[in-house]
């Protein structure tokens, strides 16, 4: 079998993988001990307000489809998590939350689509996503417009939340996430003075992210011997691997999304890399380790959650997850959980002071956006609060390796800080 060949199998049965079995957020999800409470991720019963339903619909437009539900399906499982733990718990002081799904795919229209259906068909009172700071630029502008509350689950470029007053962001930017997986490279192998840099130039988290890698670099001291750029569709990058290793550098930092930089990975391997191998966020989840395998070993990736966090939220947060799926919680499960803890938390306030069953959608949107900023939040990510323009503020950020099993099939990632 050709290389593209074999690239592209992994990639299909990754995706495979992905859209029968892992996470199984795809289709309706069934009500089991929330009778009051319709779940649906499809349009059809959408249109319900708070008022007609007495449910309080909240927009969750993330990847469910593409290889970007790499990241998305887990997001989305965070997601539904939390609404039936909040509502559990009586929802907005006694009102049920419903969270409404619209896929937005791996690109801009898609995210586009969703955000329009979400605030003009499903009237949510305020929107969890998209999945990709590329997709955030273009859907965002949308909700800022509509006056809709935008909370980013797992959207860390720069510039996200100064894209107007209604969007804000749960998930950590990569200036304060990026530099500690070098910092801990550093740690491994002290060593280290060559440094090659991959990126995907067609993407607007990634090229971000490696501005702060290559910065971090030179502040180290060490040498950058090569930018090589590729494209989140490619699966071919013996070129640029090759190109790489010819100037053996002693560490590889990698800025791609889950199938392209899992099969970056992979061939620097095959190719005989043996140095370190630090990938950035959008390679932080266990749907990597399909695509890269036993090759996967040792990739260190930092973390803006963990599952140890002692909080008692967490706790359960990570008891439910691993009751359902028999492994830990991921980032993008964590952030999305947050997520929507924030709407709720920031609902009940609201409800507090004025009952939000007399407010009009307007309105309450616009009162929902500045009470989300006003808070502070217990949440599975640690205490969060937001700036003034909506960036998280979290304390605690870790490292992770990835420690793959002797089949190389299966692996995790043991956090080292
Ligand atoms: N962190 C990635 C992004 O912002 C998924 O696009």
């Amino acid at each position: 079998m050709n290389n593209a060949i074999a690239q592209t199998t992994a990639l299909l049965s990754t995706c495979a993988l992905l859209l029968t079995g892992c996470g199984g957020g795809g289709g309706p999800v069934t009500v089991t001990n929330s009778p009051n409470i319709t779940r649906n991720n499809t349009t059809t019963d959408t249109a319900e307000t708070t008022t007609t339903s007495g449910a309080i619909p909240i927009g969750i437009a993330l990847a469910q489809t593409s290889n970007v539900a790499l990241l998305g399906q887990e997001g989305f499982v965070g997601a539904r998590i939390a609404e039936k733990y909040f509502n559990s718990k009586g929802g907005i002081n006694g009102t049920p939350i419903r969270l409404v799904s619209q896929d937005t795919s791996g690109d801009e229209a898609g995210a586009i689509n969703a955000f329009q259906t979400l605030i003009n068909k499903d009237k949510v009172v305020g929107i969890v996503g998209p999945t990709l700071s590329q997709q955030a630029f273009s859907a965002d502008p949308i909700a800022e417009r509509a006056k809709v509350p935008v909370i980013g689950a797992s959207n860390t470029a720069k510039g996200i939340p100064e894209i107007g007053d209604y969007v804000a962001r749960v998930s950590a930017p990569v200036s304060i996430v990026a530099p500690n997986s070098l910092k801990a490279a550093l740690k491994q192998n002290p060593q280290i003075k060559k440094v090659a840099v991959f990126y995907a130039q067609n993407d607007a988290f990634n090229k971000s992210e490696t501005e702060i890698f290559q910065t971090a670099v030179k502040e180290q001291g060490l040498e950058l011997v090569t930018v090589q750029k590729f494209q989140t569709t490619d699966t071919d990058f013996q070129a640029q691997a090759t190109n790489a290793i010819n100037l053996k550098p002693d560490l590889v930092i990698i800025s791609g999304l889950a199938a392209d930089g899992g099969n970056l990975v992979r061939q620097l391997r095959e190719l005989g890399y043996k140095g370190i191998i630090i990938g950035g966020n959008g390679l932080n989840t266990p749907n990597v380790l399909s695509v890269c395998k036993a090759l996967c070993d040792g990739v260190l990736i930092a973390q803006a959650y963990s599952p140890e966090y002692p909080g008692e939220i967490n706790k359960v947060f990570r008891q439910t997850y691993i009751e359902q799926y028999k492994k830990e919680p991921a980032q993008f499960t964590g952030q999305s959980f947050a997520a929507v803890q924030v709407y709720v938390e920031a609902l009940k306030e609201l409800d507090k002071k004025t009952k939000i069953s007399t407010l009009p959608l307007e309105k309450l949107r616009t009162e929902l956006n500045k009470q989300i900023l006003a808070g502070k939040y217990d949440t599975p990510l640690g205490e969060i609060a937001f700036t003034p323009v909506g960036d998280v503020i979290q304390k605690e950020f870790y490292v992770a390796q990835i420690k793959m099993d002797k089949d190389g099939n299966t692996g995790k990632f043991v956090f080292i800080k």
